[in-house]
């Protein structure tokens, strides 16, 4: 059995891995694209990349619901608790955590981090997830750096990366991202949400084709790939 990798819209994905199911940046309510409800949702695990609403989403309620155990950096996890979210794990930059289903490890990102009611929100994040067999890396929000190099000499084999432009890396830069960071799939999220970060999806997966190594995976929202 593989790893079902749904894309709910924006930076949302649903993971399910061995029985789990782990959401990351779950943001459905006030989701133009949303291709289901937050309160459809089943979650054990839900990982946030960094403090933006977009991101933090319905995280609350999902979580509240479920007893899922959220992952945010330390602020987030503070934030998150301090909503009477019973289980959350603070981890930070650099570090990670087995908690079952693979190894979580928080990576950089350059962006800006602040929670929705403008509490600090520390430092905006990219998650590896060491799946059994696959390994996924979340760009969460973030410009093109070369340290993604390091990140791909990690052995990434799903990419999936913020390509909208004006809020994060745009399509260009993404296939610098690509080739810094060589995985074998590459999916594109952040895009086409909202008017400022409209892309032409199909001109940058044909980009990827014609100049990485790397196979584009477009989804619809809603859309599942196996791995
Ligand atoms: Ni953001
Ligand atoms: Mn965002």
């Amino acid at each position: 059995m593989g790893i079902q990798l749904t894309w709910l819209a924006h930076s949302g994905f649903k993971l399910e891995i061995e029985g789990k199911t782990v959401l990351i940046d779950p943001f459905l309510t006030g989701n133009p694209l949303a291709p289901m409800k937050a309160d459809e949702l089943r979650a054990d695990f839900i990982l946030l990349s960094h403090g933006h609403g977009d991101h933090v989403g319905d995280t609350v309620a999902i979580a509240k619901r479920t007893g899922a155990t959220v992952v945010g950096n330390f602020e987030i996890a503070n934030w998150i608790e301090g909503k009477g979210v019973k289980n959350v794990a603070g981890l930070n930059t650099g570090g990670g955590y087995d908690f079952g289903f693979g190894r979580v490890e928080y990576t950089l990102a350059f962006h800006s981090s602040s929670l929705p009611d403008g509490s600090y929100g520390g430092q905006p994040h990219g998650i590896l997830i060491f799946a059994p067999g696959t390994t996924f890396y979340h760009s969460g929000d973030t410009a093109l750096f070369t340290d993604m190099q390091l990140i791909g000499d990690k052995g990434v084999d799903v990419a999936i990366l913020c390509v909208g432009d004006y809020f994060t890396m745009g399509p260009t830069d993404s296939l610098d991202a690509i080739r810094f960071i060589r995985p074998s799939y590459v999916l594109p999220m952040h895009y086409n949400t909202f008017p400022p970060i409209q892309q032409d999806i199909a001109k940058w997966a044909q980009q990827v084709h014609n100049h990485t190594e790397a196979k584009a995976i477009v989804l619809d929202p809603g859309g599942t790939h196996e791995f």
